[in-house]
């Protein structure tokens, strides 16, 4: 037998897979949670939220239902009216720029630079009398450049909040994604690198106010010891047994970081002489790629990723249509020329702890192959 024939596909991930590697602890978690009737608000959604806020670096953390959840609260906390403008990336997911619109606000996008985040350079050209803030994303395990958003937001008299849903454990000069803002908004969707069995979701934060808002606001707007409604909220809150789960998965992600940096590092040597592609490593000094995904662009674009999905490596190609493009999405095109470029040529690899090191090789074989190589 071939390898091409023993291999027949290479997932993108494989919860499943990786769910037997740690088959005792989920186990457990759940038991525990199903033996004490623990569904809402309880104490493994405590304890989570206190490892959370610990490994991102803040005081506080509070689960909730989604990403989009996260983001969504923490924009409208700061939107004080319908006119308020908060800049945004052109290229993310829709989840960001929706959570800016379905919080009150109005979206302005700026172009992407060359590592697939907001270019800096770009912000300040955006900038209104109506602009209140700026929603930094930190796309697949690389974080936007946030020292240079932070000053910028400084001379404008900005709030900055942070869209890390793809990038939990990244950092720059050690300090962590979703600690640099007044909000770092996290998913924990089943493909992300701290997944859950389900949707789920989290704000980390040093501001104790805001937590005390968010907490409220998860739980239809009211303040659970007095059962006074503080607003209009939602029901929101991570649940309990998604909790449970992601506290034991927490504790592997420091050995599953080093994990995926490996198979960055191998994709690296093994497809680094390839001139038509451009890959995520972008060596800048004090910044930390953990390779939420690895992402790439490929100059034949959908020939390249066609090819990869035909030979049973599956691949994502996170967005060959950009978000502003959908006209059911309202948003002006004003012209994003990285963001097209990129999005004609976005092609993420296979990146998971549950890949074999022999899947790791048919997918380096099945890219030399497409050069001919
Ligand atoms: C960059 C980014 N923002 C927001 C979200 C929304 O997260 P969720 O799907 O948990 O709502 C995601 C994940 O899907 C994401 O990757």
């Amino acid at each position: 037998m071939t390898e091409k024939t023993a291999l027949k596909k290479v997932r993108f991930v494989s919860p499943a897979k990786l769910y037997k590697t740690i088959k005792e602890e989920i186990d457990s978690a759940y038991f525990d949670v199903m033996n004490k009737g623990a569904l809402i608000d309880q104490q493994h959604l405590k304890d989570f939220e206190t490892n959370l806020a610990k490994f991102v670096g803040t005081k506080y953390a509070v689960g909730v239902n989604s990403g989009y959840d996260a983001l969504m609260l923490s924009v409208k906390y700061r939107v004080k009216s319908a006119e308020d403008e908060v800049i945004v990336p052109a290229h993310t997911f829709v989840a960001s720029c929706s959570a800016i619109v379905n919080a009150g606000a109005k979206p302005v996008l700026v172009d992407v630079a060359k590592d697939f985040n907001i270019d800096c350079s770009k912000i300040e050209a955006a900038i209104t009398p109506r602009t209140r803030g700026i929603m930094a994303v930190h796309l697949s395990g690389w974080m936007a450049d946030m020292p240079r958003i932070l000053e910028i937001a400084k001379k404008h008299n900005l709030w900055v909040i942070e869209d890390a849903c793809q990038s939990l454990g990244a950092s720059i000069n050690g300090r962590g994604a979703g600690s640099w803002s007044a909000a770092g908004c996290w998913s924990f969707y089943p493909f992300k690198i701290l997944g859950g069995y389900g949707d789920g979701g989290g704000i980390t934060t040093n501001d104790a106010d805001f937590a005390a808002w968010c907490r409220r606001m998860r739980y239809n707007g009211e303040d659970r010891a007095t059962g006074e409604y503080f607003g209009h909220g939602m029901t929101c809150l991570l649940d309990n047994m998604q909790a449970a789960f992601l506290d034991v998965k927490l504790r592997h992600l420091p050995s599953w970081i080093v994990c995926r940096k490996a198979i960055a590092d191998r994709y690296k040597k093994e497809l680094g002489d390839l001139p038509n592609l451009l890959l995520p490593h972008y060596n800048v000094p004090g910044f930390d790629h953990i390779y939420q995904n690895y992402t790439l662009r490929a100059k034949e674009g959908d020939k390249f990723s066609s090819w990869m999905k035909e030979q049973g490596v599956e691949v994502l190609t996170q967005f060959r249509k950009p978000y502003y493009k959908h006209a059911g999405l309202g948003l002006k095109d004003t012209g994003f020329p990285e963001t097209e470029a990129l999005s004609r040529e976005v092609c993420s690899l296979p990146m998971c702890v549950e890949i074999t090191d022999e899947e790791v090789g048919y997918v380096i074989k099945t890219v030399r192959a497409f050069y001919g190589k």
